[in-house]
């Protein structure tokens, strides 16, 4: 049975991974800015938490790929993270740029008048911790009126946590191996959207994602090829690190039958 949120979802054909991974640095207002320049609607980001419990943006488990410090992000505190740079490993003009928490995305997100996609990236056995925190602290940040935020995750837990904090709140399954249970995970978590490897899935396996009533969302998809190809086996919407790349696929594709 279709999640009953689906129908009310609106998705972008694009949407930024990490912000505009490719154009600025990943996970920070910078991205996020970068991307709304692009044209983009919607951005994808990935949430953990700070020692001391503050929902930030950090893909990685420690802070050495994306800042200037050192370390498990979950062995910091928010002031620690503060006086890192999170912009100068990809390029002098973002030296200064920091981590951002998440509120300080979700205000310029809504200020740009964009769509958001919160993923939430627990350090390891921390799903309910943090979905329950970020997303506590998502819901007094989000304007009310405006659509909420997708929140996905690759955890169970998180997942189910968010089912109880932000009920109403769109959720999507993230899988990166195809699985044999998966409608089963998308059942239990009343998943309003199917997020996929686009590199380990294929025509019949979107057409089966999508005959459970779901869109199906596929990462990370970073040309005009490869995201002709994913929009021709039914995928939805793409992430992809760089949205000008990807745009001439748009041309490719017909409008979507409504929530799928
Ligand atoms: O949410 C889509 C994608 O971001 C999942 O993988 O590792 O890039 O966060 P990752
Ligand atoms: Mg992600």
């Amino acid at each position: 049975m279709a999640a009953s949120p689906v129908r009310r979802l609106k998705l972008p054909r694009i949407i930024g991974h990490r912000g505009a991974a490719k154009h600025a640095p990943e996970n920070t207002l910078a991205g996020i800015r970068a991307a709304a320049a692009q044209g983009v609607l919607w951005v994808e980001v990935d949430v953990k938490l700070t020692r001391d419990g503050v929902p930030v943006l950090m893909h990685d488990e420690t802070l050495d790929r994306t800042t200037s410090g050192k370390g498990r992000v979950e062995d910091h505190t928010y002031d620690q993270l503060l006086r890192l740079d999170a912009g100068r490993w990809f390029g002098p003009a973002f030296a200064g740029e920091r981590v951002p928490t998440l509120v300080d995305a979700l205000d310029l997100v809504a200020k740009l008048d964009m769509g958001i996609n919160l993923e939430i990236k627990p350090c390891p056995g921390k799903g309910e911790e943090t979905a329950g925190i970020a997303l506590t602290t998502a819901i007094s940040a989000w304007p009310e009126g405006r659509q909420p935020p997708l929140v996905s995750s690759f955890d169970e837990g998180a997942l189910e946590t968010a089912m109880r904090i932000v009920p109403n709140w769109p959720r999507g399954v993230l899988i990166d191996q195809p699985r044999p249970d998966w409608l089963d995970l998308v059942e239990r978590l009343d998943a309003s959207t199917i997020n996929v490897n686009a590199r380990r899935e294929d025509a019949d396996s979107v057409a089966a994602y999508r005959a459970s009533g779901r869109p199906v969302l596929a990462y990370t998809v970073n040309t005009a090829a490869a995201a002709a190809e994913v929009f021709g086996w039914g995928v939805r919407a793409i992430f992809t690190d760089s949205p000008p790349a990807v745009a001439p696929a748009l041309k490719t594709v017909a409008r979507p039958a409504p929530g799928t």
